[in-house]
């Protein structure tokens, strides 16, 4: 080529499928993958019910199906989910303020995209890989963050989070991902209306992930942002991924609240139109699909079957993996992962796994730089020793050693399994450099 023209990235990897390529070579040398890493629940086995299917099948005998929809998306299905947020009695939206996208993951990177350089958005620590990319790629490193508290179930720093935004000018928004990939936590009302409170004061517009919204335990539920969000400008962010489940129908969307509040924020949702429209589109057929699946009869009792499992496996694992002398993990509210963290100083980087092959050993140190993430090491040496892919928490950005683990396995008993063998290898490994 006549210069170097690739465009340098962040240098930021995307550990859930990166380690993917580990674990495929791992596999090449007769290693069973349980695959703990990818919130994906159709890959772990959850079939798609009948009556989804014949719904599908449904809409693709209309023509429509296969035709470019609106730019902000198919007018009736944006109609549908207007009145569904207007019912709850919150901030109150027409079809306009809402646009489709492919999947939640292009929403997010096409509305950091959308933002001036210097613009930032105080995120989460850890945090969920994807928007912390996309934040960086759009402006620079370091990133702004607030920490999520593993010893004290990862509540938010919230003092953190109000110090850094008054004395940090180039803050103009708020993200928060409620309930939290990766660590499952559950935000109470009072502190998500703390959060809205300090938006307010400062001028700053709120960017609500609730993909997992509806995925609460015991019962339970959490407010979304249009119930609490006021008068504060701000975007709530949407998936049919994880509930319907369809992560392959790639199917996302945005609801802007107050719009026409703030002129700055106004020119902000203009700019993520803007870059939709240059792409046309995003896929008809799942937001054709989409009012149907959720108003159909069964779908109610098929979203609580599947969260009562998670619940049971949350509370598996947390009885499991507590049972480290080395791990320490908090019990779950929601969500379908798990979030342990090695206690404060106990890996090193000497430490290691037996490997059924020497081989393995030798390509778990290729893939392993002489300042890998500690925690990195140790999730490579678990998959090397025993088959099982978890991805590392310091992927998810925080500086705090642990890994996230899946809780969609649909058999009890290898799950069980899987947490006794992670439980048992965390301390083998923590162990083995005493020896
Ligand atoms: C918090 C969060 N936001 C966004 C996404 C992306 O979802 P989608 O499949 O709609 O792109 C995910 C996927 O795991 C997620 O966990």
């Amino acid at each position: 080529m006549r210069f170097d023209f690739a465009k340098a990235g962040s240098g930021l990897t995307y550990e859930i499928r990166n380690i993917v390529e580990v674990a495929n070579h791992i596999k090449s040398f007769g290693k069973t993958i349980s695959w703990n890493n990818i919130g994906d629940p159709i890959m772990k086995g959850e079939r798609v019910p009948e009556w989804m299917k014949e719904t599908l099948k449904k809409v693709l005998d209309e023509d429509m199906a296969y035709a470019y929809s609106p730019t902000k998306g198919v007018d009736s299905t944006r109609e549908y989910l207007a009145s569904v947020n207007n019912k709850r009695g919150g901030a109150q939206i027409t079809k306009d303020d809402i646009i489709f996208f492919n999947g939640l993951g292009d929403a997010v990177a096409r509305a950091y995209a959308a933002m001036q350089g210097d613009g930032r958005v105080i995120l989460p620590a850890p945090t969920y890989s994807t928007h912390f990319m996309a934040e960086v790629l759009h402006a620079s490193y370091p990133p702004n963050t607030f920490s999520l508290d593993p010893y004290d179930n990862w509540k938010p720093n919230i003092e953190e989070l109000e110090e850094k935004v008054q004395h940090r000018p180039g803050i103009v928004g708020i993200m928060i991902i409620n309930p939290c990939n990766p660590t499952g936590y559950v935000y109470p009302e009072d502190t998500l209306r703390e959060i809205v409170r300090i938006a307010k004061e400062n001028d700053l517009f709120l960017m609500f992930d609730e993909i997992y919204n509806s995925m609460v335990f015991y019962g339970k539920s959490t407010p979304l942002l249009s119930d609490i969000i006021g008068d504060v400008p701000g975007i709530s962010m949407k998936s049919l991924s994880k509930e319907v489940p369809w992560p392959g129908g790639r199917c996302g969307w945005i609801e802007v609240y107050n719009s026409g509040k703030d002129a700055a924020f106004d020119r902000f949702i203009k700019a993520i139109y803007q870059q939709k429209m240059a792409e046309v589109c995003s896929a008809t057929f799942p937001q054709m699909a989409l009012p149907i699946i959720y108003e159909h009869p069964e779908f109610p009792a098929y979203l609580q079957e599947r969260i009562d499992h998670y619940q049971k496996l949350a509370e598996i694992g947390y009885t499991e993996l507590n049972k480290s002398k080395y791990l320490q993990v908090n019990e779950l509210k929601g969500t379908f992962y798990m979030t342990a963290v090695f206690k404060e100083g106990v890996l090193n980087g000497t430490q290691t796994l037996p490997t059924d092959k020497p081989a393995m050993k030798t390509y778990i140190e290729s893939r392993l730089s002489s300042n890998a993430e500690l925690d990195k090491r140790f999730a490579y040496y678990l998959l090397a020793s025993e088959g099982i892919c978890v991805v590392p928490l310091t992927s998810f950005f925080a500086p705090i050693n642990g890994f996230r683990v899946t809780l969609l396995d649909k058999d009890i008993d290898q799950f069980v399994s899987s947490m006794q063998r992670i439980a048992r290898a965390a301390d083998a490994y923590v162990e083995s450099s005493k020896i």
